[in-house]
């Protein structure tokens, strides 16, 4: 059986990626393909209880390299699990988030530098890379006012607190925002850019159309 097609979407907080992923899950349902769908971090059981540590305000003291390492527990778990399983059998899987974020947000965010990121991608994540990823990155103005918007989330309405990321300055989503655009010119053939101020319609059309093209050319490769 070929192997299931990997999609991953990136962005900063607020980039509406969530919005995007269910526009794409129902369109791939209407084609037939019966997406499998999850987050990071966070999508298993363990991977949760991960997201609730990472994600806490309360987790100030989180040193950068730890938050790093338990960024790459809850991938391994993901991909033992879910993933890679789900690619065997031959299906979808859309990823809200993946390696590129630890790249931008641990390498760039936190200053840790791209290789060690890769260089864990490859030890703890055996290289497993998405076929596509669609990167939401509008200019750094409108990204970092979408950040800030969703800066300290009603927590009564979630009954969390998860805004330990979105209570970060200005300089660190500059250099998230700068990974991300390093990582679309290092990989233009996974990474596909989706850049502009562009409405919920205009950036839905740009993934249905980078994703139909990637099926197409995935299936002439089986
Ligand atoms: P989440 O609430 O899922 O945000 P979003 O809807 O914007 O994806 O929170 C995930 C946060 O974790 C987000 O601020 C980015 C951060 N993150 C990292 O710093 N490194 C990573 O490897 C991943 C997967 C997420």
């Amino acid at each position: 059986m070929p192997r299931g097609i990997f999609i991953t979407l990136e962005g900063l907080d607020g980039s509406g990626k969530t919005t995007q992923i269910k526009r794409l899950a129902a369109w791939l349902t209407r084609r037939g393909h019966q997406p499998f769908l999850l987050r990071q971090p966070g999508g298993t059981a363990i991977g949760d209880r991960i997201r609730e540590l990472l994600l806490d305000s309360r987790s100030r003291s989180l040193d950068p390299m730890t938050e790093m390492a338990l960024m790459f527990a809850d991938r391994a778990q993901a991909i033992a699990e879910i993933i890679q399983p789900a690619l065997d059998a031959g299906k979808v899987v859309v990823c809200d988030r993946f390696t590129d974020s630890t790249e931008a947000y641990q390498g760039g965010g936190r200053k840790l530098g791209s290789q060690v990121v890769l260089d864990l991608h490859r030890l703890i994540c055996r290289d497993v890379q998405p076929d596509l990823t669609l990167l939401l990155l509008p200019g750094f103005a409108v990204s970092l006012a979408r950040a800030r918007r969703r800066n300290l989330r009603d927590t009564s309405e979630t009954g969390r607190d998860e805004n330990r990321f979105e209570t970060e300055k200005d300089g660190f989503f500059r250099r998230v925002w700068e990974k991300y655009h390093e990582i679309a010119g290092r990989e233009p053939n996974r990474v596909v850019l989706i850049e502009g101020d562009l409405s919920i319609d205009e950036v839905h059309e740009q993934i249905i159309e980078s994703v139909s093209e990637r099926i197409v050319s995935l299936a002439q490769k089986s």
